[in-house]
């Protein structure tokens, strides 16, 4: 038995873990966690103020596609940061690149909760 092997295998499994705990990304999940809630009230906000004109109030589409309901196509994102990165470059239509990271991070979540609960 090689206990040296062992050990630094336990070590390496030890940092891994504590690395995944850091993550500054949370992926929202169908059960928001409280600290969660934050995110998706101020997702709910910027969404008010900067989307609605063409995605409308209950994200169902007007000059924009649809973000959430039967005809988003949203939930086909492959994951939470394409979404968000696809929001910070691209959105809104009318000027894009306007949203700063945390920004693009809460309205996202909005929108990946809208569509995965
Ligand atoms: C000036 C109109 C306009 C505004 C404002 C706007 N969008 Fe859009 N949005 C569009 C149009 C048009 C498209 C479709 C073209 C495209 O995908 O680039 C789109 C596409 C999208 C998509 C991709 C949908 C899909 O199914 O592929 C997302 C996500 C999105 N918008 C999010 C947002 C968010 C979040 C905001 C607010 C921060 C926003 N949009 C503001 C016009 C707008």
């Amino acid at each position: 038995m090689n206990y040296r092997a062992l050990f630094v295998g336990v070590g390496v499994t030890m940092l891994l873990f504590t690395g995944c705990g850091t993550e500054n990304h949370p992926t929202p999940t169908s059960k928001p966690l409280p600290y969660e809630s934050t995110l998706l009230g101020r997702g709910h906000q910027i969404f008010s103020s900067t989307c609605t004109p063409c995605h409308g109030q209950n994200g169902q589409g007007i000059s924009g596609p649809a973000l959430w309901g039967p005809n988003s196509a949203v939930a086909g994102f492959p994951g939470f940061s394409q979404l968000e990165q696809f929001i910070q470059q691209n959105m809104p239509a009318s000027n894009p690149g306007s949203l700063t990271p945390a920004q693009a991070q809460a309205v996202a979540s909005l929108l990946w909760h809208q569509n995965h609960r």
